[in-house]
């Protein structure tokens, strides 16, 4: 049995674009990733998802009957302010109003997060992320957020996962707003980090006693063999795809090593970034109160796969064992390890799972029962790799399912089922699985039992 203290932090996380639906209701404004959808590059446009936007009492019910401390969310910046830097718009901002009053009706700390990728479409129409204005515009839209919401909300996070809003929706063009120029990519994720550091000072400004944390992604990875050209390959990747994130945010600039290969790559002018000014790197490592870290798996790398993230299981179901159906390999001690050095080497003085969790289809079996083994030993595993960081010393202080609902999982639309609660998408009924029951059981005992 892995204990847990009292106080350690429950919850579970969604995002707006993933849950809310109503595109285009009460005078939201379209995001990058509406236009995506309309461009025909997602398999579910997002016009209703799971409906949340009109069902969100339900939702809140079902939080409260699993007894989660807490409920980390996402605002979507276009619909509360559509243009992305004008008026605010009252109706927009009187959902997430409500919403924080019912979580906090039922005993359960709103935990928002400001971008989960929906950048205001008309903000890209003027460069998005790779233009500075949008940083200006991060930075009021936060202030906004946090003068009418701040004195209900003990925990904001400003920016999540930067290197997927950056790199993959600016290099890779894979997500929105599908752009593939490697110099735009390292521009935008630049000022992705800066409109973090821009909304902890928003945050922070004098009266606001709230706590503030950024929520970062990372793929721990290690070389596939001890051979000179494998062990460059997995230090590049992790430059690629972590260091290059955590080592601004916690002060140390951008990696000397990964300069370099960007610079050899093209990727950067030969006399440096020439999108960090005086100052930048300094808003971008304000102190923080904590660290979002989300997880789901790890990899190894080989000369040759310095930048892939290929696991060699494409998603779909029936995903060899040891995976998800995301094609995802299942190593929790990676967790433990990420969380044991991240401790070591920025120290952040909190850390806080913000997103883990597992794809598994398992649906209503005759009896409407839903038998979904695998994902609760999935996070059975990961809880303990989180109880070895506690006892190695890691100030780990909270964990949080992805997800609450089954709902849309970005370019694989609603086939990825990660959810401890089951969505019909065409009913939109809610039925919970075994493993929102067996979370419950961990919640209300502070420990996770044995397999
Ligand atoms: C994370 C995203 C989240 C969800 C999970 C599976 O990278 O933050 O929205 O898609 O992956």
């Amino acid at each position: 049995m892995r204990r847990f203290p009292a106080g350690f932090t429950w919850g579970t996380t969604t995002s707006s674009f993933q849950i809310e639906g109503a595109r285009d209701e009460d005078g939201k404004g379209p995001s990058i990733w509406d236009r995506f959808a309309d461009e025909g590059r997602l398999p579910d446009p997002g016009h209703v998802a799971c409906d949340h936007y009109h069902r969100w009492r339900d939702d809140v019910a079902l939080l409260a009957a699993l007894g989660v401390t807490s409920y980390c969310f996402s605002i979507s910046w276009p619909r509360v302010v559509p243009d992305g830097d004008g008026a605010v718009n009252p109706a927009g901002l009187g959902f997430y109003d409500r919403l924080i009053d019912a979580l906090l009706e039922a005993g359960i700390e709103p935990w928002p997060l400001l971008f989960h990728w929906e950048l205001p479409q008309a903000l890209q129409d003027h460069g998005g992320w790779a233009a500075r204005s949008t940083v200006d515009a991060f930075a009021r839209y936060a202030l906004r957020v946090e003068s009418a919401l701040g004195d209900r909300v003990g925990t904001w996070l400003t920016v999540g996962e930067p290197w997927v809003a950056g790199i993959l929706g600016h290099a890779e063009g894979v997500f929105a707003p599908g752009i593939r120029d490697w110099g735009v990519a390292l521009r935008a994720a630049h000022h992705l980090l800066l409109a973090h550091g821009r909304a902890v000072e928003a945050i922070r400004e004098p009266g606001g006693a709230s706590r503030v944390g950024i929520i970062l992604d990372c793929r721990p990875a290690g070389p596939a063999t001890r051979h000179p050209a494998d062990l460059d390959a997995a230090r590049h990747f992790d430059g690629f795809r972590n260091r290059w994130f955590f080592d601004p945010v916690f002060g140390r600039g951008y990696p000397d090593d990964m300069l370099a290969a960007y610079r050899d790559l093209g990727r950067i002018p030969p006399a440096g970034p020439d999108f960090v000014r005086p100052g930048d790197l300094e808003t971008i490592s304000r102190p923080l109160d904590l660290l979002g870290l989300n997880y789901y798996t790890s990899l190894e790398i080989r000369a040759g796969g310095e930048e892939s993230e290929d696991t060699g299981v494409p998603p779909g179901p029936d995903p060899p064992p040891g995976h998800t159906e995301m094609g995802w390999p299942i190593i929790p001690g990676a967790l433990g390890d990420f969380l044991i050095r991240i401790h070591e080497e920025y120290r952040p003085p909190s850390i806080v799972v913000t997103e883990n969790g597992a794809s598994f289809s398992d649906g209503p079996d005759g009896t409407g029962r839903i038998r979904d083994d695998r994902r609760i030993e999935f996070l059975q595993a990961h809880l303990e790799a989180v109880a070895d960081a506690r006892e190695a010393g890691v100030p780990v202080d909270g964990y949080f399912v992805w997800s609450l609902l089954d709902n849309i999982e970005w370019t694989l639309g609603t086939s990825q089922r990660f959810g401890l609660v089951w969505v019909d998408h065409r009913s939109q009924q809610r039925r919970p699985k075994d493993s929102y029951h067996w979370y419950r059981r961990v919640i209300a005992g502070n420990q996770v039992p044995p397999p």
